[in-house]
């Protein structure tokens, strides 16, 4: 049995597998509708979500399986006090597999141990995202047609993006890869992603505070939401949520064929005018987030072999 804690969970190999099935779902979803037939998925969500959560169900729903769960602490027996450990041993009776979203790093990694099922990590705190970094390298893939040398622009919240951090621990073993890293001082990457990821593989890095200056390089621009929830007080986030807002105007900066992703939700670093771009890839993510969560949950059930 195996779980998705962090997205080095699965090798690169493995991950491109995913990646794989993930494209053969998208091109012909049909063929997967009875891929999970009989199977359950527990949603466990200790803080809100829509993308995430949904694009879980609905991704079961399509394999033919059923879904269960809660969408916020609240309605379960957490505000009684139990513990993730006790609510895993509880799950695993119930469902054959579960994806939970918590506000506490590390706090799936903590379930995982007590589970009797394969354990998804939807989101802990500002730790690691990893399903949708399976979301955003899908997304990248089909975009650029490949995940090698390629330079990268990571704009916002790099501190508390909890997707940053995941999607740079996986981009980081691909070949020829360069970061260019946006943000104001106080929301920088943490340290201990450039000196355990970036700097030991020898990747080529940069800290910018100018998405401008950045502009004209990028293949990839990953823009963030300032993690309003994640701070301390709320004059800090009033004094950086507006670091960053792209727009139709800055994008006459961009390369033709660069890429603009978001993990949504978007608040206000992306104007709507950039909607209507090409290069906006961002709700394309979020359709490309059922179809690698379909395979997934294919891939940890072992159902690979239900399908022709
Ligand atoms: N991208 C993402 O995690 O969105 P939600 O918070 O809506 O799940």
């Amino acid at each position: 049995m195996r779980h998705l804690i962090d997205p080095l969970d699965f090798t690169l190999e493995e991950t491109e597998r995913l990646l794989t099935l993930a494209d053969r779902i998208a091109d012909d979803p049909a063929a997967y509708q009875e891929a999970a037939r009989h199977k359950k998925l527990a949603t466990l969500f200790y803080e809100p979500s829509t993308r995430t959560r949904l694009s879980f169900e609905a991704a079961m729903l399509n394999l033919g399986g059923s879904v269960l769960g809660f969408a916020s602490a609240d309605s379960s027996s957490a505000a009684k006090g139990e513990s993730v450990a006790d609510t895993i041993r509880v799950i695993s009776c119930y469902a054959d597999i579960a994806a939970m979203r918590h506000p506490k790093e590390g706090a799936p990694l903590r379930a995982a141990r007590y589970s009797r099922i394969p354990l998804i990590n939807a989101g802990d705190g500002g730790h690691q995202h990893p399903t949708q970094t399976l979301t955003d390298l899908m997304t990248i893939r089909r975009r650029m047609g490949r995940l090698d040398g390629l330079t990268i622009g990571l704009c916002g919240d790099l501190k508390f993006g909890r997707t940053v951090h995941s999607l740079i621990m996986s981009l980081a073993r691909c070949e020829g890869m360069r970061f260019v890293l946006i943000s104001p001082e106080e929301l920088r990457v943490p340290d201990y992603i450039i000196t355990e990821t970036i700097e030991p593989r020898g990747i080529s890095y940069q800290e910018v505070r100018s998405l401008e200056g950045a502009m004209p390089e990028l293949d990839i621009l990953y823009m963030t939401r300032v993690q309003r929830e994640r701070f301390f007080n709320e004059e800090d986030y009033v004094r950086l949520k507006d670091s960053y807002i792209l727009t139709a105007e800055k994008m006459k900066l961009a390369k033709p064929d660069m890429a603009v992703l978001h993990p949504l939700p978007r608040v206000n670093e992306i104007a709507l005018s950039v909607d209507d771009d090409p290069r906006a890839a961002y709700f394309e993510q979020v359709q490309n987030g059922v179809y690698v969560r379909m395979a997934l949950i294919i891939t940890l059930l072992g159902l690979e072999g239900a399908v022709c």
